[in-house]
């Protein structure tokens, strides 16, 4: 899953223990795993290799162009929903060619800019934004490859804030209607419109929605070939989990399973966008305890982190795996769902100093006694970690660190109260 591991009481990033980490660059930080990382990559490509796929890494989910360099290397290709993103993915010497471009209000500029890139596809959310992106290839005297993004009515079984794949959703254009969508545009001489793109939620548990989401668009797809359109492109989304608790998440390879079988010998390039099966586990958020405290029947542990920098707890509701950074023999751990039963552990609210309630890592949760100077980490917080952080309560960032091996590099440093300030005309 990671390499993330205890020895003789101490965590471990790969070799690197991480209260050194921790005493060398201060809390909060970030740690990344390079090579927990390099796995989750091979994993998918290995899963997926009898079909010809193309995975486009989910820049959203950890845009460091440190880590978008490390995907590049490694042959993936990009997924953006920005225009930053995609200058992000350039400033990482990606591809702009394998580059896929979703998102429900993506503006002129952008599109522009994105056209001029010469960038893969655009995943196209609506009518009207295919309207404008074929008034813009014109003026620009272009022809841009489109995928046009369904949304095929089916429930991912998750948040209802990232569940994006059914009727009510803002994304992508009803199933019934892509038909319409192609007669009416589809022979336009400014656009390529030959993909279907779905992204139907995040994270999704069970193979059975991705399943039913294919089946029913390739349906269409086939009814779309029977009228003259050609398509040869099937772009599936991310979504796939991360493991926050162990042995939860379905791996690239019980994902395709399921999925090559439906798509083999249909004559189409696959795409996939994972971003948070391989950036999940890949990082921890390590944290030091500056107080401890009692007040009613509540323990709470205030730590130095908080929720600018790991937002999801609050956010959604999230499940973050939390436990010391070092343990006495007592509390040593293997499987990071037993330790709910260890005697001698206290039900504590792990908090933040920001001035709302709803800044808390963890709420109830069964730990070891924690004092003073304590270090703890927060598991799976490489996606959507420090992507979503943010300076409020004029908190500076934190540092983000990649360990490989034995070396540790800062990719980026922490920000200063003169950064807070700095973009502010005075
Ligand atoms: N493709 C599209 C079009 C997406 O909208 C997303 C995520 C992905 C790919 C990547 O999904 P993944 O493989 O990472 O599940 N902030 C939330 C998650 C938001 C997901 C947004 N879209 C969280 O922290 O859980």
């Amino acid at each position: 899953m990671d390499l993330f591991n205890y020895k003789n009481g101490k965590l471990y990033c790969e070799d690197i223990a991480v209260e050194e980490l921790a005493s060398e660059f201060g809390t909060p930080l970030y740690i990344y795993s390079a090579n927990t990382i390099k796995r989750h990559i091979d994993n998918f490509q290995q899963a997926f290799k009898d079909v010809p796929t193309t995975i486009c890494y989910s820049v959203k989910v950890c845009s460091n162009i440190n880590i978008l360099k490390m995907v590049a290397a490694q042959g993936e290709a990009f997924d953006v929903v920005s225009g930053g993103e995609l200058y992000r993915v350039l400033q990482a010497g990606g591809d702009p060619g394998r580059v896929v471009y979703a998102g429900v209000g993506k503006t002129d500029s952008e599109i522009r800019y994105a056209i001029e890139q010469k960038i893969g596809y655009f995943n196209i959310e609506s009518e009207a934004e295919l309207e404008n992106i074929i008034k813009i290839a014109g003026e620009m005297g272009k022809v841009v490859n489109c995928a046009l993004r369904v949304n095929p009515d089916v429930d991912p079984k998750t948040h209802t804030y990232t569940t994006t794949g059914k009727k009510e959703s803002k994304f992508g254009v009803d199933i019934e209607r892509a038909i319409n969508v192609f007669e009416t545009y589809g022979r336009n001489p400014n656009i390529r419109l030959c993909g279907i793109h779905l992204h139907i939620g995040s994270p999704v548990y069970t193979v059975e929605p991705y399943v039913e989401a294919i089946t029913k668009t390739l349906a269409m797809i086939d009814e779309l070939r029977t009228r003259g359109f050609v398509i040869d492109t099937l772009d599936i989304g991310g979504g796939y989990a991360a493991d926050y608790t162990t042995g939860k998440a379905p791996s690239p390879a019980d994902y395709a399973r399921q999925i090559i079988p439906l798509v083999k010998d249909k004559g189409l390039k696959i795409i996939l966008e994972p971003g948070r099966s391989i950036m999940g586990n890949a990082a921890i958020m390590v944290s030091r305890v500056n107080y401890t405290k009692t007040s009613g029947e509540k323990n709470f542990a205030i730590i130095d982190g908080a929720m600018n920098d790991l937002i999801r707890p609050m956010l959604y509701g999230a499940f973050h795996f939390i436990w010391p950074v070092n343990v006495s023999e007592k509390f040593a751990i293997t499987d990071r769902q037993e330790v709910m039963d260890m005697p001698g552990l206290i039900k504590t609210d792990v908090v933040g100093p920001i001035c709302e309630s709803g800044d808390f890592l963890a709420q109830d949760r069964m730990l070891p006694p924690m004092k003073r100077g304590d270090l703890l980490a927060a598991y799976t917080a490489g996606a959507y970690g420090y992507a979503m952080a943010s300076q409020y309560n004029s908190r500076p960032r934190a540092v983000e660190v990649l360990v490989d091996g034995s070396q540790a590099k800062i990719i980026r440093r922490r920000e200063t109260w003169a950064d807070l300030v700095a973009p502010e005309l005075i």
